[in-house]
């Protein structure tokens, strides 16, 4: 797909519903008793995944225009696949369901695209493993495919070494088939989506720092759920009216819990002219609209338990900090070398293509910003995120850009090239 700059970004749009609520409202639903019905469910690739795996595993699961439902058989009712169960090129699927996969009293096979089967698994393996799950990495190197025996489980307390919600939420699922409580400590904490919703649906968790605890076997109850908009997807737009001149955009219902927000943390801290107007009286997720005008941003210093809270945003960060005045660091952020591509190296490879000045490290980039970027041909690597910050960054270049397998948006944001086009001036 070809980009050129444009002038500026201006109006107003929804983004998309959050992929990792969509997923967990989808497997939740599923464990549950009764009906739940899912609105603004993000129909992109990943999530959808996670529908046809629910579905192998016995689960009628109704796709209507306006919602999901999910007619759930409780914690007990999921029954043996007769095919493998693909959760393509979703990491939140093959992990989350991994956890839920071990405690059953059926055996099953989980795998995904090609990706998927080079990402590490060890991190679930081990923990679930010491809860008493069989699991096997059928190539031997600690990846998908992995076959899975249900087995009795007991409940442990486990300490993680990297913060990662698909970790922790792997073992709390795994937790619901426990025969005593099981915990989860972070080093610093991360999306708390599962958390949230679980004790939505009835189940007895409970939070304090970095320590998750859930307590077994607990009567699941239907829900109704409205998923808002997906705060990494918003992250391009928010990246693309701050960085594009004469810019204004209105960003609507984004999702801002707290443990997703550090965009407009890194935004402030940037010197972003943005304005977050929350909704009031909200429970559980939070939500706000999001208003962007084209800023001068400077450089900043992103580490520490910040890394968590925007670890899907560090791509498009990136993008903005070539846009700065002066230099940005992006540290402690290590685990993006083992997301749906090597994020360190990807950016730094495409970010030389169009002439900024970038230094890969072991665990993040240093990028000094103020050189105009020129067009280049990058490629995506397969990696949403890695397109769609790329499509930000194009519009700002000189010439001609062209991103290579750039349809992988699908994957996280059906739609966005049609929705930055419309925005464009
Ligand atoms: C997700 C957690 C994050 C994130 C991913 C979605 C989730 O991964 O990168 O896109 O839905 O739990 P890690 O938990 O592995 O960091």
């Amino acid at each position: 797909m070809k980009f050129t700059r444009v002038k500026s970004i201006r109006g107003e749009l929804s983004v998309p519903g959050d992929k990792s609520i969509s997923h967990r409202a989808v497997m939740f639903g599923s464990l549950a008793e009764g009906t739940t019905a899912v609105r603004n469910f993000l129909r992109g690739a990943d999530c959808l995944s996670t529908i046809e795996c629910f579905r192998r595993l016995g689960i009628q699961i109704e796709e209507k225009p306006d919602e999901i439902r999910i007619y759930g058989k409780g914690l007990h009712g999921l029954s043996a696949p007769s095919q493998i169960l693909d959760a393509g090129n979703s990491g939140t699927t093959t992990r989350l369901i991994a956890g839920i996969l071990s405690g059953q009293d059926f055996d099953s096979t989980l795998t995904g695209d090609a990706s998927i089967q080079k990402r590490p698994m060890g991190r679930i393996i081990e923990p679930l493993t010491q809860m008493g799950a069989s699991i096997e990495s059928l190539s031997g190197n600690g990846c998908a495919p992995l076959r899975i025996e249900g087995r009795p489980l007991h409940g442990i307390h486990y300490r993680t070494k990297v913060a990662s919600a698909q970790v922790k939420s792997s073992i709390l699922l795994a937790g619901l088939y426990a025969d005593s409580p099981t915990s989860v400590t972070e080093p610093a904490l991360s999306r708390n989506h599962s958390e949230l919703m679980l004790r939505q649906f009835g189940a007895d968790v409970k939070t304090e720092g970095t320590t998750a605890t859930i307590a077994p076997a607990p009567r699941l109850a239907g829900q109704e759920i409205t998923v808002p908009g997906d705060i990494s997807s918003a992250a391009y737009f928010i990246a693309a009216a701050c960085v594009t001149p004469g810019s204004e955009l209105l960003i609507r219902n984004v999702g801002i819990n707290p443990t997703r927000d550090g965009i407009l943390r890194v935004c402030r801290m940037m010197g972003a002219d943005l304005t977050v107007m929350p909704y009031e009286n909200q429970k559980g997720e939070s939500a706000a609209d999001l208003l962007v005008r084209s800023s001068s941003l400077k450089g900043c210093v992103i580490e520490g338990e910040l890394i968590p809270t925007l670890i899907d945003e560090l791509p498009v960060i990136a993008v903005m900090a070539c846009f700065a005045d002066g230099t940005t660091v992006i540290r402690d952020a290590a685990e993006l070398k083992v997301k749906e591509s090597d994020r360190i190296a990807v950016m730094a490879e495409n970010l030389s293509a169009m002439g900024a000045q970038v230094t890969a490290t072991d665990d993040g980039l240093i990028i000094e910003g103020g050189r105009p970027l020129r067009g280049a041909a990058v490629n995506s690597h397969l990696d949403h995120r890695i397109a769609m910050s790329f499509a930000v960054a194009a519009l700002n270049a000189d010439g001609e850009t062209v991103i290579q397998d750039a349809e992988c948006v699908n994957i996280s944001y059906p739609g966005f090239y049609q929705d930055l086009q419309r925005l464009c001036l």
